[in-house]
């Protein structure tokens, strides 16, 4: 079945050409970490790269990306049939929007089913994107509202799954998988996060848990391994600093591994692409009329 012919009749995001999610069944195993370093690898490739933060319950790219607390994007007014624009942060050559940017820290809401879908689809249609050769989604875990509305309103290329080798069950695998192949989002692989350790002073794999348990399941169910990260300190240590390992510590391992996944992704959009990928020009988003929402939530655009 080629899952991805549905696909292309959901809509597309002026000027983005490609738009990958990274998605977990299980919370904490490294998809803001991956979807950060990811995303900063391939602005290292020389392509222009956005990154979302779709992550209600805990928004952390902001503080991955060494992004002021309490900071606010600015953005531009809206006139005539032109909505407001959130103009997106820019940090180590990516783009980078995120939920936690549309929410009042001081006030936590109770988010519902629209609330949610509304709120994400502004991070799609009212942040000023530009010209963008690749978005990257860090999703929150699980499978919920917003996985579905992304799924069944924005023409996603392709979602990667994120595990880790301790994660028994590979149930959360399979609920992602059925989750992916009910919105007709092509799954192009499985990552495994925290798949050795590797210490400060010597070169030597240690496989703390099984490695590669969790790809072998997978790949029972049709979903290919497509990478294998270390647990390396420097990572964590980075991250809490705003420093993205793949630029603070290019030379780890895990910044290799990254490396090496940021082109096996770029390699199976471009199978999977029906379109030439990262070639077609971009439509002018000025030109757009307003794009349909689903019903309004109370967030609003925070002007300067
Ligand atoms: N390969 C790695 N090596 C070392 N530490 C890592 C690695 N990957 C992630 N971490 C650390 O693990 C913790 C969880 O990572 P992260 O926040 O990216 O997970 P998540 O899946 O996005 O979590 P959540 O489900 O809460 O959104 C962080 O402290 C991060 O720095
Ligand atoms: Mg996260």
């Amino acid at each position: 079945m080629n899952a991805n012919a549905s696909q292309l009749s959901l809509r597309k995001i002026p000027g983005v050409k490609q738009i990958l999610l990274v998605a977990s069944g299980k919370g904490g195993v490294g998809k803001s970490t991956l979807a950060v370093n990811i995303a900063t690898a391939l602005s290292g490739k020389g392509l222009s790269v956005g990154l979302v933060d779709a992550d209600v319950y805990g928004p952390s790219i902001p503080t991955m990306l060494g992004i002021e607390p309490g900071s606010r994007p600015g953005s531009i007014p809206g006139h005539g049939n032109q909505k407001p624009l959130l103009i997106p942060f820019e940090r180590y050559g990516i783009k980078m929007m995120s939920m936690g940017f549309l929410v009042d820290p001081e006030q936590p809401m109770v988010w519902r089913g629209p609330m949610i879908a509304s709120a994400a689809m502004q991070l799609f249609n009212d942040v000023k994107w530009g010209e963008l050769d690749i978005l990257v989604v860090d999703l929150p875990p699980g499978t919920g509202d917003i996985h579905l509305s992304i799924g069944q309103q924005v023409h996603v290329d392709g979602a990667v799954i994120v595990t880790t080798p301790q994660e028994v069950a590979l149930a959360d695998v399979r609920r992602a998988k059925s989750m992916f192949d009910k919105v007709n989002t092509p799954i192009l692989g499985l990552i495994e996060n925290m798949s050795y350790f590797v210490c400060d002073s010597c070169e030597k794999k240690h496989e703390i848990f099984r490695s590669g348990g969790g790809a072998r399941g997978a790949q029972e169910m049709g979903i290919e391994a497509i990478g294998e990260i270390p647990l390396e300190p420097a990572v964590n240590v980075l991250a809490d600093q705003g420093i993205p390992a793949v630029v603070g510590a290019a030379e780890s391992q895990s910044a290799k591994a990254i490396d090496a996944l940021a082109d096996n992704i770029l390699a199976k959009l471009n199978t999977l692409s029906q379109e030439p990928t990262f070639v077609a020009p971009s439509i002018n988003i000025s030109g757009k009329p307003p794009s349909k929402t689903s019903k309004k939530s109370s967030l609003n655009i925070v002007s300067q």
